[in-house]
């Protein structure tokens, strides 16, 4: 049996006309258009090209977006002293900061000063704890986004064992918790895991977010599992590549996102939605 395929782009293109329509109405009620600051410091060349999507995204959606492009030398102070000036702009309703940062900026630091109700990343402690308890009027975007793509299968989460491969800040750890809030028996992997291929094959939703190409295996995966890929990694030819190996997966899983197509156009279409409901919060 060969998997279904998800499709990112059309999953994240109904999450984006939502957010369209509902920001036409909020602008025709309100007058206020919201407005994206998307902060990038230095010039790493894939940051470079998240930047030009989200600003894309922001036009289509019928946001503002105003760019700050920093130089690699930025000192903490002068992009602690930008955050600043933006928390206390009221046409900046979201702030995003891209990371990584150069290594003389704290990044803790920038999150931290990030007014928690401009943080459309919900990277700030203040949201991640919100989310922790289950409460929150943020969700980090590319977890966020994997849920909307398993909703997409019509899989219900409840009761079925998930594992996150991967225990970052941005994806591993809060993509547990959302899986958690869903019911899934959640099992988080990482480097020093023991019988990770084990593990893997008892999982019912295998989300792979370690950054190591072609990581998750054939042998890995259970028959008929969902598996979501969140991995983006340049291989020496140039090609992206995501944590699973395409070729051998696919005839195992029920349903798999490629890469590129799966999770990335996601992440994307959340912060508009996060932009969104930050500028209604902030404008009752
Ligand atoms: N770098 C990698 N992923 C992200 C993200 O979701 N947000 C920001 N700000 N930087 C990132």
């Amino acid at each position: 049996m060969m998997a279904n395929l998800i499709n990112g782009k059309e999953v994240s293109k109904n999450v984006k006309d939502r957010v369209k329509s509902e920001t036409a109405e909020f602008i025709n009620a309100s007058g206020i258009t919201p407005g994206l600051a998307v902060v990038i410091v230095g010039n790493d060349p894939a940051s470079r090209v998240y930047v030009n999507s989200k600003k894309k995204a922001c036009a289509e959606v019928g946001f503002n977006s105003y760019e700050y492009a920093l130089p690699e030398t930025t000192t903490q102070q002068e992009l602690l002293e930008l955050v600043e000036k933006l928390n206390n702009d009221p046409k900046v309703n979201g702030i995003l900061c891209q990371l990584p940062l150069p290594s003389q900026i704290d990044e803790n630091a920038v999150i931290n000063a990030i007014k928690p109700e401009k943080d459309v990343d919900a990277f700030h402690p203040f949201n991640v704890g919100k989310i922790m308890i289950g409460e929150y009027s943020f969700l980090p975007c590319t977890p966020a986004g994997v849920m909307e793509l398993i909703d997409s299968t019509g899989t219900d989460i409840s009761g079925k064992n998930c594992v996150v491969i991967g225990r970052s800040n941005i994806v591993g750890k809060p993509m547990a918790m959302l899986l958690l809030h869903r019911n899934g028996t959640v099992t988080i992997c990482h480097s020093r895991t023991r019988n990770l291929a084990e593990i893997c094959r008892n999982a019912d939703i295998l989300v792979a977010a370690v950054g190591k190409a072609n990581f998750v295996t054939g042998d890995m995966v259970k028959d008929g599992a969902v598996i979501i890929d969140v991995g983006m990694n340049r291989l020496e030819n140039g090609k992206l590549c995501g944590d699973v190996n395409f070729e051998e997966v696919e005839k195992k899983a029920s349903y798999i996102t490629p890469v590129p197509g799966g999770v990335g156009p996601m992440t994307i279409a959340m912060l508009m939605k996060n932009t969104l409901t930050a500028a209604k919060l902030q404008n009752k």
